[in-house]
């Protein structure tokens, strides 16, 4: 993990990412010694509707992909409870790419643990789930620690900090599939169901778990909010930009110098992120990169000055996803790389609707042909034609993202997809970039 107080908008004193580098930094200890738990103080001696507000005026936007607006989503939980209300953890983190939840619950479970408390009693919840990939033992091991010493020390369970508010907090392992982390299909997963995609509406804040209000919010949305509590609207709005202020954990991998979790303001650009993780490995230079997963369509060398918030990565004809920026040199073929990532949408694919069930099997089979040099040069329109049909046309969000690489790679590889097919007309070699990514 790398800090930085560097930013195209405005410095930055780490945030989510302070206290990651001190020793035992997971321990109720260390975190009370670091202005651990001051903010749920606050927030209790406050009404809940405050606390809405709050966030809303701090322009919070989810952590977990889409960028939805936390207080506004906060809102949609009704005002008296009727039924239970629940708040459910999305820590399932099973985008490619995407690893910056699993070491924020490694290094400081208790920013997650505080922000659920206070979250909780904004929404008059008095359970919470947090629902962690069941793959991830040791992030589980470490969550049920720090929820164990936050009972003892009466931060959770009955009547917290003599408020008169109770709130039980349950570790949860997932069911180690992509599509549990989707928020209805999370909660048929919780519910000890097959994981699939719910029908919306209702949603989640009408009828979510058990059929109960719920919010889902993915970890770093719900870390974020001690620091909000703490420091205000106005400061966090230091940080960002306008329409997506505040902090944000890039995770950078592939080929940097220095992958890891890079904690800068929303709006940092992919070439300030590589200062900091140390440039492309050896000098090699940039070929292609995702700015948010392998959902989030290709970005190129083109993009370097792309500031990386909501707004811009969407008028660049990407989005930011989950800033997990995959970074490749010109040593990867983009068809083998699109081909990989198609393999894991066809695995994932729930199966509940048929544009994803079959396209994605049928675009991984065109792909693996084309890269092992027996397509053809009508093979690239059939894949656009089969992505045409899968994306908006899918029941969830994961048809839309199976295409983006496909579509975004034949948009500015073109050439490279027909050279593949090319060789194949005419001549005996596989081309040498297919050859490259298959040794990989
Ligand atoms: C296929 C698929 C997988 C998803 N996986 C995750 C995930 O692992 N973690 C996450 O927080 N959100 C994931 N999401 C987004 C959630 O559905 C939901 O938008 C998010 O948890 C809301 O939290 P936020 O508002 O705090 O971002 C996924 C969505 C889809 C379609
Ligand atoms: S888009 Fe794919 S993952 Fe989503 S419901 Fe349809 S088959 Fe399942």
């Amino acid at each position: 993990m790398t800090q930085t107080n560097r930013s195209s908008t405005s410095p930055l004193t780490p945030v989510l990412t302070k206290r990651w580098l001190s020793p035992k930094s997971w321990t109720l200890r260390t975190y009370e010694q670091l202005e651990g738990y001051t903010a749920v103080r606050k927030a209790l001696a406050a009404h809940p509707d405050q606390l809405i507000e709050l966030v809303k005026a701090a322009g919070l936007r989810g952590r977990g992909g889409a960028g939805f607006p936390s207080g506004v989503k906060w809102s949609f939980m009704p005002k008296e409870p009727v039924k239970p209300h629940y708040l459910v953890i999305n820590a399932d983190e099973g985008e490619p790419g995407t690893c910056k939840d699993i070491p924020l619950m490694m290094a400081d479970p208790h920013s997650l643990i505080e922000g659920c408390i206070i979250a909780s009693y904004a929404m008059r919840a008095n359970h919470c789930m947090i629902y962690v990939r069941g793959e991830a033992l040791h992030p589980i091991r470490r969550l049920n620690n720090a929820v164990r010493e936050a009972y003892q020390a009466g931060y959770l369970g009955k009547n917290i900090l003599n408020s008169g508010f109770d709130l039980d907090i349950v570790v949860h392992a997932g069911a180690g599939a992509y599509i549990c982390g989707e928020e209805t299909a999370l909660l048929d997963s919780l519910e000890g169901k097959r994981g699939q995609p719910r029908l919306k509406p209702p949603f989640p804040a009408a009828a979510g778990l058990y059929a109960c209000p719920t919010t889902v919010n993915n970890v770093e949305t719900i870390a974020s909010v001690p620091y909000i509590v703490n420091g205000g609207a106005d400061w966090f709005r230091t940080m960002g930009t306008e329409k997506s202020p505040g902090p944000k954990i890039y995770s950078i991998s592939g080929h940097v110098e220095r992958p890891g979790q890079y904690e800068a303001p929303l709006g940092t650009t992919l070439r300030q992120l590589l200062e900091l993780a140390g440039g492309m490995k050896d000098g090699i230079p940039l070929k292609f990169w995702t700015p948010g997963g392998s959902s989030t369509p290709l970005f190129t060398a083109e993009h370097l000055d792309v500031p990386l918030d909501f707004e811009g990565a969407a008028e660049a004809g990407s989005m930011l996803g989950t800033t997990a920026v995959m970074v490749f040199n010109e040593t990867v073929s983009v068809p083998w790389a699109v081909m990989k990532w198609t393999k894991f949408y066809a695995h994932e694919s729930c199966g509940k609707c048929t544009p994803c069930r079959e396209g994605t099997y049928w675009l991984a089979q065109v792909l693996e042909r084309m890269v092992e040099g027996r397509g053809t040069e009508e093979d690239i329109e059939t894949l656009l034609d089969v992505c045409d049909n899968i994306f908006g046309r899918s029941f969830c969000a994961l048809g839309d993202g199976a295409v983006s690489s496909i579509t975004s790679g034949i948009k500015y590889f073109r050439e490279e997809f027909l050279a593949l097919c090319r060789k194949n007309a005419g001549e005996q070699d596989k081309p040498e970039s297919a050859l490259v990514g298959a040794a990989r």
